[in-house]
């Protein structure tokens, strides 16, 4: 057993947000990351099992039970690997909500989008048993490209795939695109998981991007 913050994991995730910053993506708390623990990973790290309890509607039916590694609310990207105690925690997923059993020191909460990375870990989950990851960031680049280009799928990810030769390697589903709608809450959360039904990665108009995949690295 090991404090969860020396565990490979959660290093690798506090190493990731400080990259996404230094890439330009992640303006002071812009941007969150969260890690479903294999259940090898969970019995390596502290567990505080009566922890916070947090209530929440709409959890998907597999992610009950699960371990899931994620940033805080309000994160400032480039420091998260100085203080991860305060800017990374575990939660464990409930029928109704969440409980933390590791980390969010000072009263921290996950982040604000949790209902995206729950319901799109849930949707993810079904089409792929490989998936654990979820990152949001703010890449410059896209958001700029949503302020310019039709926001519809096919349309979109044609654009990126002939913009350079290895976006279709990378990304052979394509993108789903939702046009600007309210960050943080069910609503955008529901819309996300529904476009990760047939793709990875969703580009949020005037906001961002979300990727999800089997790994951190
Ligand atoms: P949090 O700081 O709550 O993670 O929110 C950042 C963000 O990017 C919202 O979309
Ligand atoms: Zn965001």
């Amino acid at each position: 057993m090991a404090d969860y913050k020396d565990h490979k994991v959660v290093r690798e995730l506090a190493d990731l947000t400080y990259t996404m910053w230094n890439m330009g993506w992640d303006e002071k708390n812009g941007g969150n990351i969260s890690y479903i623990l294999f259940d090898d990973e969970v019995k390596e790290i502290d567990i505080d099992e009566n922890g916070r309890f947090y209530e929440m509607v709409s959890i998907p039916e597999n992610m009950v039970g699960k371990y899931i590694v994620i940033t805080a609310s309000g994160s400032n990207f480039r420091l998260v690997r100085d203080d991860v105690e305060s800017t990374v925690g575990v939660i464990r997923v409930e029928e109704n909500g969440y409980t933390i059993v590791a980390g969010f020191a000072n009263d921290n909460k996950p982040t604000s989008e949790i209902y995206m990375h729950l319901l799109s870990h849930g949707t993810r989950l079904k089409a792929d048993p490989e998936h654990r990851v979820i990152v949001h960031n703010h890449a410059t680049e896209i958001s700029e490209m949503t302020f310019v280009h039709e926001l519809d799928d096919t349309s979109f990810t044609r654009t990126l795939w002939s913009m350079i030769t290895e976006c279709i390697v990378v990304f052979p589903d394509g993108v789903g695109v939702l046009p600007w709608m309210v960050c943080g809450n069910e609503e955008i959360g529901l819309a996300t998981a529904k476009k990760m039904e047939t793709c990875r990665i969703v580009v949020w108009a005037h906001h961002g991007i979300l990727a999800s995949g089997s790994s951190l690295n």
